[in-house]
């Protein structure tokens, strides 16, 4: 097409109202929540990019497809159908359904995990490491060194550093009972993996005999990334290069919630029979039977066709494109983010935005807070909150303080996305006046969530 505006590809059928809470309004939730934007409520947002998980727009056809949904509680035909989706897409042979993601990691991490062990990945997401950590075991974060300056461009920051992580097989040995790598890697800055990468992972895992797992919430949105950037694929059908990146791989741990494009779900999925049998029976503890894992038959359906409507060409031009619109926008503006722009999100470098406020003092929650006052955007701290806190209770500054604005598929336009650049770039101009906070609650693991804060004293920040 002659055409270089990307619109949506998709009419909206059902519509969803928006309220406006004015400034002061804001400013009292803020408040009320400890100044920590995961304790608003949702309607006190005008829009809310605090996540791309559950917060995608259905299809006609997925919300047709829950009225497909067979609610038996063993043998659901819509378990079939799911797995039937699920295994053409992964060739994976077991298939358990979990409610969600961090469900599929526990099952795969209490069942396979034991005290002392070490877990290798390109970086590991909060809950993936927090469902490590808590069987005493060791999350080890491998990503390239690339990955790790914000500012600095290349194709797939998301990839794992390989002699690192021949050097972690050969020193740890036993130690390691599986590799795993996400895809995209989210706390990276949603960057993608190379086929060659995973390529090169998976010689490394035969070599020393080691399963590899896929942290796979965003598979599609890699698949797409491999298109575009590695020439080999550039006329592959996204669903066959996401079929190709995970016949590299032995399982995956999943949540539908991303590119399943549901709002709840998830799965766990390998081909080793005594693994499987062992997360089936944690899964009938935890999560339901082996037919439902969780779920409801009609969860399954919107997931299996949310499946098949996440390769499609259309969908993942608009997706990728439309998250490099909004870091364009803040880039020509001179706003740091980190560089190229992801899948999923656009990662501001708010250590870089705000160097009078130490990482101790959390820049990343300051610029957050900043953005929802300015004009009711909610991001989120991925930073020294979120990551900052070790295991033994000691604190540190995280690896970069970054700032999520997570795009949820399928719901925001191109003007409220111009909306979202706007208040960034009214707040980056004022940068000087933004202050540090310091947490005054806190709960010992995965703080972030419900920690509660309070603005620095003027002379400390
Ligand atoms: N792995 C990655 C890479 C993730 O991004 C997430 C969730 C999970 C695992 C856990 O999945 O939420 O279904 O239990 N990420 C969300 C986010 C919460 O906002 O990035 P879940």
């Amino acid at each position: 097409m002659p055409f270089k505006t990307i619109i949506e590809p998709f009419r909206i059928k059902s519509v969803e109202a928006l309220r406006f809470p004015d400034r002061d309004e804001r400013e009292r939730a803020l408040e009320t929540a400890g100044w920590n934007v995961f304790l608003l409520r949702g309607d006190d947002v005008i829009v809310d990019l605090l996540t791309d998980s559950g917060t995608g727009a259905m299809s006609s056809a997925q919300w047709g497809a829950l009225m497909q949904g067979d609610e038996s509680y063993a043998g659901s035909r819509s378990f079939y159908r799911f797995q039937s989706v699920v295994q053409d897409l992964t060739g994976f042979t077991h298939i358990i359904p979990t409610h969600q993601g961090r469900a599929a990691e526990r099952i795969l991490f209490h069942s396979v995990l034991k005290r002392g062990e070490i877990v290798p990945n390109n970086n590991h997401f909060d809950t993936t490491r927090a469902n490590i950590e808590v069987e005493g075991a060791e999350a080890r974060d491998l990503v390239i060194a690339e990955g790790r300056v914000p500012a600095l461009v290349h194709p797939f920051k998301g990839n794992v550093d390989l002699d690192a992580l021949e050097r972690a097989l050969t020193e740890l040995g036993d130690r390691v009972p599986l590799v795993m790598v996400t895809v995209t890697n989210n706390s990276g800055g949603g960057q993608p993996v190379s086929m060659a990468n995973l390529r090169a992972v998976r010689a490394l895992c035969d070599r020393f005999k080691k399963p590899l797992f896929l942290d796979a919430c965003r598979f599609a949105e890699n698949a797409w990334f491999i298109k575009q950037r590695e020439p080999e694929f550039a006329d592959w059908a996204p669903k066959k290069i996401a079929q190709a990146m995970f016949a590299l791989a032995d399982g995956c741990t999943m949540s539908a919630k991303k590119d399943g494009l549901a709002n709840i779900g998830g799965f766990l999925a390998m081909n080793n029979d005594a693994w499987a049998e062992n997360a089936r029976r944690l899964l009938i503890l935890t999560e339901g039977f082996p037919t439902y894992g969780g779920l409801a038959g009609y969860d399954l359906e919107a997931i299996a066709r949310g499946l098949e409507e996440v390769v499609e060409a259309p969908y993942l031009h608009y997706r990728i494109r439309s998250t490099a619109y909004l870091g364009e926008k803040l880039t020509a503006a001179g706003v740091p983010i980190i560089q190229p722009p992801g899948g999923h999100a656009i990662y501001i470098d708010a250590r870089a935005l705000l160097p009078h406020v130490p990482p101790l003092q959390y820049p990343g929650i300051a610029l957050v807070n900043a953005l929802y006052l300015e004009g009711g955007v909610r991001g989120v701290e991925i930073g020294t909150v979120m990551f900052g806190l070790a295991h033994d209770g000691r604190e540190a500054p995280a690896a970069m303080d970054l700032v999520r604005l997570a795009i949820p598929r399928r719901v925001y336009t191109q003007s409220h996305i111009d909306y979202v650049a706007e208040v960034v770039i009214a707040v980056a101009e004022r940068r000087d006046q933004l202050r540090g906070y310091r947490i005054v609650e806190s709960p010992s693991v995965l703080r972030h969530f419900t920690a509660r804060f309070a603005l620095v004293a003027d002379h400390a920040g």
